[in-house]
C-alpha cells in the first residue's frame, strides 16, 4: 500500500505523474501518453483549465454537440450540449423538431429567491431573542453594505431575514434565514459572503447586549452557507398539442399513444421507482445544458430532487393533462443558474455556448433549460411506450461497441444499413462481424 503523501499539491505537474504512475499505475509510461494526449497544444488554452481546480494534470474531454430547432418563447435556439449519453442529442432533436412544427415551447420563471442560513446554538430567553433581532434585523442587513453595494445597482441583494426556533427539534438550535435576489449570477460567493459577514456581526451583537441584560443567553456561530434547496426559485416549462397530431407521431399508432403517455407520466406522479428514473430524463437534458452553460449541474440536481419530495414523498417534476382533443406537458422545476460569474467569462467554450444561445440573461437561460428538459422527458416517454427505449439507445451505441470490439473502419461504416432492420445486441453483432470479415 502506498504510503500518505504530504504536500501533493505543491509538487510540479511531473513529480504528480510520476508519484501516481509510481503508485497506482500499471504501465505508467502508456498512461502518461495518455495524459500528455488529452493536454492542449495552446499554453494560453491549458493554462487556463489548469486553473480551474487544483492538481490538474490533464483534460477530461466530452463531446460538446448543438440540438437546433427549439423553439422557445417564439425564439428559435441552437441548444449546446455537454453528454457523454449517446442518445441524449438524438432525443433533443427529435423532441425539438416536433414541438418546432407544434408551436414549441412556452417557459416562463415562476419566482427566483435563493436562500441561505446561519445555524447556531442560543442558550438564553427565546423572546427576548426574537424582540433583540426585530430591531437589529435592518443593521443585520446594513451590515453587508460593503459586499451587496454592486449586487443592489443590479437591483438585487437581500429580500429579507428572518429568525427561526428549531429548538424543539434540537436543543438550543436555531437558525437565521437570508433570503437573496442575485440577478443574473448563480451567486453562490455572494450568499456564503453576506451570510458569513452577517454571522460575525449577529454575534458581536448579542455578546454586547449579554453584557447588560442576562436574559440573552451565549450565541455560537455553527455554520453559514446557502441552501441548494430552491423550491422558490422555478421556472415552468410547457409545451402543448393536438391529440392528432401527438397520435400521428409514429407509425401504426393510433389515440393509444396519447393515452398511454399520458398514464406513463400519471405512474411518475404515484410511484417512486418510476418518478426517479423519470426525473433521471428530465436531468439528462437539463445536466449538458447546465454543463455547456459552466453552470453547477450538482447544486441544480440537489435542488431538483428535493423539490421533487417536497410533500414528503418523491414524484415526477413533469406532468401530462389531456383536455378535450389537447395534450398538454408542463415541467415546474428550481433552477439556481447564472450567466456571469464563475466559469461563464473564463471558459472559451462555455462563453461560446452562451454567445451560441444570444448571451441570455439567468431568466432566459431558466426557461431554455426548463425547455430542454422538458424535450428530453418527451423523447424518452414516447420512446418507452413505443419501441422501447433499447432500440433507439443501441442504434447511438452500435459504433462503440464495434469499437470495443475492435472492428475494422469498414465493418463500422457498413453496420448502420445491416443493423436497421436488425435487433442489436451482442450476439448479433458477433454474426456480423463474422459475416463481414
Ligand atoms: C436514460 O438515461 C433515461 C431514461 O431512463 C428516462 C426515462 O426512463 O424516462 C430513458
Amino acid at each position: 500500500m502506498p504510503k500518505k503523501i504530504i504536500g501533493f499539491s505543491k509538487l510540479s505537474r511531473n513529480e504528480q505523474i510520476a508519484w501516481i504512475g509510481k503508485n497506482f499505475l500499471k504501465n505508467s509510461k502508456d498512461s502518461l501518453n495518455i495524459l500528455n494526449k488529452y493536454l492542449n497544444n495552446d499554453n494560453e488554452l491549458q493554462s487556463i483549465h489548469n486553473s480551474f481546480s487544483e492538481n490538474s494534470i490533464s483534460n477530461f474531454y466530452l463531446p460538446f454537440s448543438v440540438a437546433p430547432n427549439f423553439l422557445i418563447n417564439d425564439k428559435n435556439y441552437c441548444i449546446p450540449i455537454v453528454t457523454e449519453e449517446s442518445s441524449v442529442v438524438a432525443a433533443l432533436s427529435y423532441s425539438g423538431k416536433f414541438w418546432y412544427d407544434n408551436g414549441g415551447f412556452i417557459s416562463k420563471v415562476v419566482n427566483k429567491v435563493k436562500t441561505g442560513q446561519i445555524h447556531f446554538n442560543y442558550s438564553g430567553d427565546v423572546e427576548s431573542l426574537f424582540l433583540l433581532f426585530d430591531k437589529i434585523k435592518d443593521r443585520l442587513i446594513k451590515s453587508t453594505n460593503d459586499i451587496t453595494a454592486k449586487m443592489q445597482e443590479r437591483g438585487g441583494g437581500i429580500l429579507n431575514i428572518s429568525l427561526i426556533d428549531n429548538s424543539g427539534k434540537i436543543e438550543n438550535y436555531f437558525q437565521l434565514s437570508v433570503e437573496f435576489d442575485t440577478k443574473d449570477s448563480m451567486g453562490a460567493n455572494f450568499i456564503n459572503s453576506c451570510l458569513e459577514k452577517i454571522a460575525i456581526n449577529f454575534k458581536n451583537i448579542l455578546d454586547a447586549e449579554s453584557q447588560n441584560d442576562k436574559s440573552y443567553g451565549d450565541v455560537n456561530i455553527i455554520m453559514s452557507i446557502l441552501s441548494n434547496y430552491t423550491p422558490e426559485c422555478l421556472v415552468e416549462s410547457i409545451a402543448e398539442c393536438s391529440l392528432d397530431n401527438l397520435n400521428s407521431l409514429k407509425e401504426n399508432s393510433n389515440e393509444n399513444l396519447s393515452k398511454k403517455i399520458k398514464l406513463a407520466f400519471d405512474i411518475a406522479n404515484i410511484d417512486i421507482n418510476r418518478a426517479v428514473t423519470h426525473n433521471k430524463g428530465i436531468m439528462n437534458g437539463i445536466d449538458s445544458v447546465l454543463i455547456a452553460t459552466g453552470n453547477d449541474f450538482r447544486a441544480v440536481e440537489a435542488g431538483a430532487h428535493s423539490y421533487a419530495s417536497k410533500n414528503g414523498f418523491y414524484k415526477s417534476l413533469s406532468k401530462c393533462n389531456i383536455k378535450e382533443n389537447r395534450i398538454q406537458f408542463v415541467l415546474r422545476i428550481p433552477l439556481s443558474i447564472g450567466t456571469v460569474g464563475g466559469v461563464t467569462n473564463l471558459h472559451p467554450l462555455v462563453n461560446l455556448s452562451h454567445e451560441l444561445l444570444g448571451k441570455p440573461s439567468s431568466d432566459e437561460l431558466m426557461q431554455i433549460i426548463g425547455s430542454v428538459g422538458l424535450a428530453q422527458n418527451f423523447s424518452a416517454v414516447l420512446a418507452l411506450v413505443t419501441s422501447g427505449i433499447q432500440k433507439g439507445h443501441m442504434k447511438m451505441h452500435l459504433k462503440n461497441l464495434l469499437i470495443q470490439k475492435n472492428a475494422t473502419k469498414d465493418q463500422i461504416n457498413k453496420a448502420d444499413d445491416y443493423f436497421n432492420q436488425r435487433k442489436i445486441d451482442n450476439k448479433s453483432i458477433d454474426d456480423y462481424l463474422k459475416l463481414n470479415n
